[in-house]
């Protein structure tokens, strides 16, 4: 796989050309507007999967946007890794916090800035290159599926059945997975866990019409008010979470677990400056890595309600909303914590006001174990390309399909990814690093050699 890395030098600007291209494409999956776009990046994925040599490679319709599948089947007595992705984005608003358009890539200090260019366009077309590279020089050692899913951002509705219906189409010894980051890049690293997902919108109503504040404000109960009330009860003076039965079923990780992971290379005093806060806040007796990856949260999305035009308008609202989401960790239920959430969450109302809960997308926590042949296959291709052994670290953020994956296909996964906390995912100037592009491109090859090599 060394005698790819010329290859790959002669191809870097053409590979960052095309990812360019991909960038434009504005597939955010959450916006009706962008459906058309959503599409043609699914098209885009596929017409480079067949140029880079895949076959079979197909838009396989689902009732939302369709994945992409292709695949290069050398023999089938080698192993088969499936790679997953997803070509969708998040919106990208607010779009005046951006200094270059959302959809407009520039390459700026080292980094390509776009929406999706770390999350997942960027990571997932390494894969792409990599495999092109493998088979222009006749040296991919494995078989290869793809499967590029467009709605992974909004909580992969259809995947699941499409997975059922394809259980034999996607038979593989491992998914292989770029929807990560690493601790920095030179501390290279390996996603061991995930959280899971519980979101939740809520609607509160008080009197039937928005009233005169002045004539009725003081005896009637103001719907923003009073779910303020609501949201600030569901911490109590330890940062917990309230909602009654929350922590019942959380997997408790031993000392040693939790030591190990304290000693990652972690600068609080960075964490701070970065992000521009005084102090940090979250759950007693946990640190600031423990409280973002193996504990469970509660946060409010977004909150709305009355006035919120320009100047003064004097009303005492009808309605109020917020959106609120859970994470969870393993062994929590995100079904059985939407029902505990709703449960409590209608039983803080007053009588004055009415509540509406409703379950949005969720999913469930993943650990994805280190002592497969899959796990070591990552860990030692990394060492080959970074110069240094990576760490295994769990994450805040969620992939739901990797459970799904798990219980469906019977197949665990490797999360590889290359990402960096700083590229402000689902922000404004998300980015991705040119040297984490190429790096990944590297090392994907390598991946599939000793996954072979050591499969075998
Ligand atoms: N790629 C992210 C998840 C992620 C990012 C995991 C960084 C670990 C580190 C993924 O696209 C994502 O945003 N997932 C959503 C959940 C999904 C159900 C909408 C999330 O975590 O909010
Ligand atoms: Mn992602
Ligand atoms: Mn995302």
């Amino acid at each position: 796989m060394q005698a790819l890395q010329p290859k790959l030098e002669e191809k870097k600007e053409l590979f960052l050309s095309e990812l360019i291209e991909l960038l434009r494409i504005p597939s955010v999956s959450a916006d009706p507007k962008f459906a058309a776009d959503v599409v043609k990046a699914a098209e885009y994925t596929a017409n480079k999967l067949k140029e880079a040599g895949a076959d079979k490679v197909e838009l396989c319709q689902t009732k939302g946007y369709p994945i992409v599948y292709g695949e290069k089947i050398v023999d089938a007595s080698l192993p088969t890794v499936l790679v997953y992705g997803h070509y969708d984005v998040q919106p990208a608003d607010p779009y005046e916090l951006w200094t270059s358009p959302p959809f407009e890539p520039v390459v700026k200090d080292g980094n390509i800035y776009a929406r999706g260019a770390c999350d997942d366009k960027g990571q997932f077309y390494m894969h792409v290159k990599a495999f092109q590279l493998m088979m222009e020089n006749d040296a991919l050692p494995c078989n290869v599926k793809f499967m590029i899913e467009g709605e992974e951002e909004v909580g992969s509705a259809n995947l699941e059945t499409f997975v059922r219906e394809n259980i034999e189409r996607l038979k593989s010894d491992v998914v292989l997975i770029s929807d990560t980051g690493i601790i920095a890049n030179d501390v290279p690293s390996i996603t061991v866990g995930l959280r899971g997902l519980s979101y939740m919108e809520v609607e509160v109503t008080g009197p039937n019409r928005d009233l005169h504040s002045g004539i009725y404000g003081g005896a009637v109960a103001n719907p923003i008010n009073i779910l303020c009330d609501m949201i600030a009860s569901l911490h109590d003076d330890k940062r917990r979470v309230t909602v009654k039965g929350f922590y019942d079923e959380v997997d408790e990780v031993s000392n040693e677990e939790r030591a190990m992971m304290n000693s990652a290379p972690f600068s609080i005093d960075d964490y701070k400056a970065h992000l521009d806060i005084n102090d940090v806040l979250g759950e007693e007796g946990y640190t600031t890595l423990e409280r973002t990856s193996i504990r469970p949260t509660l946060d409010v999305n977004g909150i709305w309600g009355g006035y919120i035009g320009e100047g003064a308008k004097t009303v005492l609202p009808s309605k109020a909303y917020a959106k609120i989401s859970m994470r969870l960790v393993p062994n929590q239920d995100s079904k059985k914590i939407s029902k505990l959430f709703q449960t409590h969450f209608e039983a803080l109302a007053p009588a004055s006001v009415k509540v509406k809960v409703t379950d949005h997308h969720g999913g469930e926590a993943a650990v994805t174990p280190t002592d497969s042949i899959a796990y070591k296959a990552a860990a030692k291709a990394m060492k080959a390309t970074f110069g240094k052994e990576p760490l295994p670290m769990r994450s805040g953020g969620s992939i739901p399909i990797v459970t799904m994956f798990e219980k469906v296909l019977q197949t665990k996964s490797v999360l590889m990814g290359f990402g960096l906390d700083s590229d402000a995912i689902h922000s404004p100037n998300e980015h991705y690093g040119l040297f984490n592009y190429y790096k990944g491109i590297e090392t994907i090859p390598f991946f599939f050699q000793y996954f072979a090599e050591m499969s075998a």
